[in-house]
């Protein structure tokens, strides 16, 4: 699709690739990644007024690493080179790379800012010092001609380039990430004043764009989507149902390992609200006699996806088979697997949604909240009419309860755990802060303890509850309640939930440890 008011973000693997692109995306302006092998038809199709090159691992300095076609530097658009794509810049313009002798640069950084320069309108001057985030083993040591030096590093001494006549700029240091405080600013100058792009691209032109691509890909063929209960897939089904009405089926596994009520609710939100065609399977005996006697969390997980990938086999056999699965993974989801546009970022570990599905069943996959983060799900829901309690649902693993319950899993324990939970999250809500917190939840030890309670003795089990802040699920550090928010909590569960005698609370941060407790 023809799309002018964007930016192409020309991708050479960085793990950070997205960012630029939600960078852009929060300015208000459109773009798309491309992998480096096709920047040239990606730039022909779309015709952006701005081109971004990302960072990567390869090295300008050795053979065969990636390039642009030398034309894309003669359409007279403006491009910025982020790390490999500012030493790119500078190998295909007539400039110089080398592998820096002291062994690079990562993490914090200052710039010294030596001249002004279009990417720093209202926001840096000459003479002041700002904070930068640096990962470099290679460095430009002759800039480009037309370029001049705008700012330097200790460890880069063309830490931001810029030839405003051609409008290229250079910058060492990644804009992208976060620990660059003023890096948003950078980019929404590149795309805005630089581009002359008017900053007005909504979420509902997303949605718009994404159901011209979901129609193209599907064409008439059947597509399948499993729901978890959360927001990815729920706000992955409603998109795709706009897209291609009935031609998609939604399928909802309900193994017995969901929270308190939440297998009504989305039940009747799919079948009532949407009218989405849906098979509500309950396999929770199927589950719980396959985790009897399983305690290790491997197993409990790989025993759950595999189960899992049965029943929904049997159901889309059911319907007469699907050349299409639809999954809700985001881009955290992927980030550490191979670079989702097919450039050439290095594997670190993939993530799965529904693991080995499309392997089994032959199916191509549906993914069209890959690019998006947790926040922008949650807005393109609110944007699709998703009701509040999906769209602002904290995150739940597809192995539900199992994983929450360290030790061998039962219907007596999921029973115990599902009623304590409720009362947890019923106060959250009730003291205003469920919006404020990541996830919340309860975990039932496999640990007994002594208790009074009235005149008697009890020999009950232990609760862990579990509250975290974070932006994306990959770090989190423990919420802090304030003053008597957990003995109340505390108070409640002992006294409401049998079989609970002591409540204590997780303050463990990620890393080192993780969110979920398996
Ligand atoms: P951890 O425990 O790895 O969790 O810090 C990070 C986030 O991922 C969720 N999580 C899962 N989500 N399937 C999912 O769909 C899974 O198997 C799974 N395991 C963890 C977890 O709840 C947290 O939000």
């Amino acid at each position: 699709m023809e799309h002018p008011d964007s930016i192409l973000i020309i991708d050479f693997g960085s793990q950070v690739t997205q960012l630029i692109a939600r960078r852009v995306r929060e300015a208000g302006v459109y773009s798309e990644v491309a992998p480096f092998q096709s920047a040239q038809d990606a730039f022909d199709r779309m015709q952006p007024k701005g081109i971004i090159l990302s960072g990567g691992p390869a090295s300008v300095t050795a053979d065969n690493s990636p390039r642009i076609p030398q034309g894309l530097f003669e359409a007279g658009v403006p491009i910025l080179g982020i790390c490999y794509g500012q030493q790119l810049m500078s190998a295909q313009l007539g400039g110089n790379v080398v592998v820096s002798g002291d062994g690079g640069e990562f993490g914090s950084a200052f710039i010294d800012i030596h001249s002004s320069c279009a990417l720093f309108d209202g926001l840096w001057s000459e003479g002041e010092r700002h904070q930068v985030w640096m990962s470099h083993g290679d460095k430009v040591d002759t800039i480009p001609p037309g370029f001049t030096p705008v700012a330097t590093s200790v460890g880069a001494p063309y830490a931001i380039v810029a030839d405003e006549a051609r409008r290229f700029y250079g910058v060492q240091f990644h804009p992208e990430v976060v620990h660059t405080p003023d890096g948003a600013k950078l980019i929404a100058n590149f795309a805005r004043h630089v581009c002359g792009l008017t900053g007005d691209w909504t979420m509902a032109e997303f949605r718009n764009t994404k159901i011209a691509e979901i129609r193209a890909q599907v064409g008439t063929g059947r597509v399948i989507c499993g729901l978890s209960g959360g927001v990815d897939s729920a706000v992955a089904a409603v998109l795709i149902h706009e897209a291609i009405g009935e031609q998609l089926t939604c399928v909802y596994v309900d193994h017995g390992l969901m929270r308190a009520g939440e297998s009504e609710q989305v039940v009747s939100l799919f079948r009532g609200a949407y009218n989405i065609p849906l098979i509500h399977v309950n396999v929770e005996e199927l589950f719980l006699t396959g985790l009897a006697g399983v305690t290790d969390p491997e197993a409990k997980r790989k025993f759950i996806g595999k189960t899992f990938i049965d029943v929904f086999e049997t159901e889309a056999r059911k319907l007469g088979g699907a050349e299409f699965l639809a999954q809700g993974t985001l881009y955290p989801d992927v980030i550490e697997s191979v670079s989702f546009t097919g450039g050439p970022s290095v594997t670190i570990k993939s993530h799965h949604n529904v693991g080995g599905l499309p392997e089994r069943m032959d199916m191509k996959l549906v993914e069209p909240l890959r690019e998006l983060f947790k926040d922008e799900v949650r807005a393109l829901g609110r944007e699709l009419g998703l009701p509040e309690i999906f769209v602002g649902r904290h995150p739940f693993p597809g192995p539900g309860l199992a994983i929450r319950i360290p030790g061998e899993v039962t219907k007596e324990r999921c029973d115990i755990l599902r009623k304590a939970d409720a009362v947890y999250l019923e106060e959250i809500r009730r003291a205003g802060l469920y919006d404020t917190i990541w996830q919340a939840f309860a975990v039932l030890l496999p640990v007994r303890s002594v208790g009074v309670m009235g005149d008697g003795r009890t020999y009950d089990n232990v609760l862990a509850l579990r509250a975290v802040t974070s932006t994306d699920g990959m770090t989190a550090e423990a919420f802090q309640f304030p003053g008597d928010f957990l003995p109340r909590v505390a108070t409640r569960i002992i006294n409401e939930v049998k079989g609970i005698n002591r409540v204590t609370y997780d303050y463990t941060s990620k890393p080192p440890g993780t969110i979920e407790w398996e």
